[in-house]
């Protein structure tokens, strides 16, 4: 294999239609609050790296990221990675760095092989990226010492329902602004969904992981009353609804949009693992689990300068990161489409700042280290 390289595997790759993010640098440019998650939890891997099996087998030391969108926390997740590894071997080591095939992975490679070379030490060190769903096998059997995703297993599987008349977000509005509704019914397809996909991502990776390699998997999520979806959500379909209320969008195609995205509790994230029909119990054991918050830059740096404008730009540009490759592909294709879109996140910053206290955003994670037996 060389150095950086696209590998297509022989998986069926389900004809979702599911978007990943704004590419052409943007979502490197705004995850900065993704970087305060993934840094949060990743000592946990770090301090059980020592735990691999080094010494059985002589291939590389395989690490592979899932949803590494474009690169940037997920190299530095394989710098960290690396570092703590490296002096426990003399073996190879792959970085594998894996999304759907839709992701615009110009800049993963790039960020790969910054001036031509690997961003890692070269001479022990190869990097690949794998197009696929996370949710299918994606790298042969027992190939893989550590697993990772980082917010990223909310990205639902498909989208389990045609409409989803009362809002933008399967989990619904903030109990405080209240902007539209979900039903229960609703409400229990997407979680029963989201459990499924949880299983066929664990069972996939049970699959690729060598005995005792390790899986972390952190994702945005709710903790209490708090949810990460919150501010986000309410925002943006404010900014969409005020769009159907000037006749831009026909009130069907906002029936139909919705993020296809769950955010879970920490229970919802154990969950596939304890019930038997997934038949996981007996293939991990579940070593640690967090539910926390972590603060936001661009939050934080308001409370200091109360610089509104920056403090706008920053919140939208961050959720249109991910969320305009879904709303795009919802709106009908015409001539101005592209300018909607634009209008919409500039209705949502004039929206922000006539009432920043309405769209408060905590940035809750959930998370969980397993050991493959
Ligand atoms: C919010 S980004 C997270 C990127 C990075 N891990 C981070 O924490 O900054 C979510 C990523 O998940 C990817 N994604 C969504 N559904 C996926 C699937 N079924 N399989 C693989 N990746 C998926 C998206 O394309 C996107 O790049």
């Amino acid at each position: 294999m060389t150095n950086v390289e696209m590998v297509n595997t022989d998986r069926q790759i389900k004809p979702t239609g599911m978007t990943g993010m704004a590419g052409g640098g943007f979502y490197n440019a705004n995850s900065a609050p993704q970087w305060a998650q993934i840094a949060a939890v990743l000592p946990w891997l770090e301090d059980a790296i020592t735990e691999l099996p080094f010494a059985e087998g002589t291939s590389a030391i395989t690490f592979a990221d899932f949803g590494c969108s474009e690169g940037r926390n997920s190299i530095s997740v394989m710098h960290k990675l690396l570092a703590r590894a490296m002096d426990h071997t003399d073996r190879p080591f792959l970085t594998l760095h894996s999304d759907l095939p839709t992701n615009d992975y110009s800049k993963l490679f790039l960020g790969l092989r910054p001036d031509g070379k690997s961003a890692f030490d070269g001479e022990r060190v190869s990097s690949a990226a794998v197009g696929g769903s996370m949710y299918d096998r994606l790298l042969p059997p027992q190939s893989v010492h550590v697993a990772t995703t980082f917010n990223s297993i909310g990205y639902l599987s498909e989208r389990p329902l045609d409409l989803l008349p009362g809002y933008i977000l399967p989990n619904g509005p903030s109990k405080i602004r209240g902007n539209g509704y979900i039903t229960d019914s609703e409400s229990e397809t997407f979680a029963r969904h989201a459990e499924a996909d949880m299983a066929a991502f664990l069972t996939a990776r049970s699959k690729e992981l060598v005995p005792g390699g390790k899986l972390m998997v952190q994702v945005f999520g709710c903790v209490d009353d708090i949810r990460t979806c919150d501010g986000l959500f309410d925002l943006l379909n404010d900014a969409v609804r005020a769009h159907v209320d000037r006749g831009d969008i026909p009130s069907q195609v906002y029936e139909k949009y919705y993020q296809p995205v769950y955010f879970r509790t920490l229970d919802e994230l154990i969950a596939p693992l304890k019930n038997p029909v997934y038949e996981l119990s007996h293939l991990y054991s579940l070593d640690r689990t967090e539910a926390y918050e972590v603060p936001v830059p661009f939050v934080e740096a308001y409370k200091q300068d109360g610089d509104l404008d920056r403090y706008a730009a920053s919140f939208v540009n961050f959720f249109r990161a991910f969320t305009q490759a879904a709303l795009t592909s919802s709106l009908p294709d015409t001539p101005s489409k592209t300018d909607l879109v634009n209008q919409i996140y500039q209705t949502a910053d004039t929206l922000l700042k006539a009432n920043p206290e309405v769209y408060p955003f905590r940035n809750m994670s959930v998370a969980m280290l397993l050991t493959r037996k």
